[in-house]
């Protein structure tokens, strides 16, 4: 009996520690500890030994079980750790695989210019505020104290929406982007300070006007905001936009009906020989409209002019893009032509700088 234990135990410590798959190590467990296995069948043997055999011969034959039980399980672990580690390997993933650069696709010179302005403004503490496309003349006009009568509105030009003539409060395509200063300012308390890009839309059509256009507004309120601030905030955007740190910069008195007073900047340029040089000096271009919130306009959205004020500033998107970009008439903008955009459009990875705008 002793001789067969030994047997088995190093025949079988041997097979299952070289056991090379799961399905093997079954075969072996079966064919020793089943049913029909070795040291099963031994341990059916042990009714014909004597008494005083019998015991020592039986608790041999239980630790032969135990350990040939606890070398399977050693073993199972093992080859489940291996089969992990060979799937690990095969199913490894190459994340440093370069990602397939898009030929053709480019950002549109609008989008890519309103995408650097929110950057400068942003960095100035401006967020992003937004309105509706389609206004009505409240917001539009009448807020923006343009009572009714007023010959400003018909500066603008305005799209009416159908069926308007028998409204009493017409729909209109908003004209530019200063009823988001209405909308903002009835539903936000001061302090105030956002930037609104966006589409505008008026009757005019040639190289220089779209009927649908875009404009950039701004708008700060809060108890102490002056003058001062205002052109110190346009000189350090238009500065860092058109990326020329010492570009000239004026304001000369003008009027809006929304603020007072109100100006226009001009940026410094030269047109000596016929081309438009941005930052050389000897003449002057127009490139926004701005002032300080008429306290009528404070008033009409709730707000006490006494207690606040602040400054506002639009600006068309198309006419600044132009300039910086050289890009000779506004009509090409909606076009769609492929070679244009190939032309004039930027990379997703172009993107703009904080402080420097974008150049190229
Ligand atoms: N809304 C004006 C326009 O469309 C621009 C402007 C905005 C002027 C804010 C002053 C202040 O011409």
């Amino acid at each position: 009996m002793n001789e067969q234990v030994e047997r088995i135990r190093e025949e079988a410590a041997h097979a299952i520690a070289a056991a090379a798959s799961p399905a093997a190590l079954e075969a072996l467990r079966v064919s020793t500890l089943g049913k029909k296995g070795q040291v099963t069948e031994l341990m059916k043997t042990l009714g014909t030994l004597p008494p005083d055999a019998r015991k020592n011969a039986g608790a041999e034959l239980n630790r032969l079980k135990d350990e040939l039980a606890a070398a399977i399980e050693m073993r199972a672990a093992a080859l489940a750790g291996a089969e992990l580690d060979a799937r690990l390997a095969a199913e490894r993933l190459d994340v440093t695989l370069p990602p397939r650069p898009h030929a053709d696709g480019r950002i549109h010179p609008i989008s890519q210019t309103i995408d650097e302005m929110v950057a400068i403004f942003g960095e100035m503490g401006f967020v992003v505020a937004e309105g509706p496309d389609i206004e009505d003349d409240f917001h539009n006009f009448t807020a923006l104290n343009l009572p009714p009568e007023h010959p400003a509105r018909q500066s603008h030009d305005t799209f009416y929406l159908a069926g308007a003539e028998a409204d009493i409060a017409p729909k209109l395509l908003r004209t530019h982007t200063s009823p988001v200063q209405i909308r903002t300012m009835m539903t936000e308390k001061p302090p105030i300070r956002i930037v609104v890009p966006g589409r505008t839309y008026r009757c005019d059509y040639d190289a220089t006007h779209s009927p649908n256009f875009h404009q950039i507004e701004g708008l700060v309120i809060d108890r102490t905001s002056h003058m001062g601030h205002l052109k110190g905030c346009l000189i350090e955007f238009a500065r860092a936009y058109f990326d020329i740190p010492e570009l000239p910069v004026r304001f000369r008195p003008s009027y809006f009906p929304f603020t007072e007073p109100s100006a226009e900047m001009d940026i410094g340029c030269s047109r000596a020989g016929g081309e438009l040089r941005i930052g050389a000096g000897g003449d002057w271009l127009e490139i926004l409209g701005c002032g300080m919130v008429h306290p009528k306009v404070l008033a009409n959205c709730g707000i006490d002019p006494n207690e606040y004020q602040g400054f506002a500033f639009g600006m068309g998107i198309e006419r600044v893009t132009m300039l910086k970009y050289g890009i000779p008439d506004l009509r090409t903008f909606y076009e769609a032509d492929l070679r244009w955009l190939r032309h004039y459009g930027f990379l997703s990875i172009d993107t703009p700088s904080l402080t420097g705008g974008l150049s190229r």
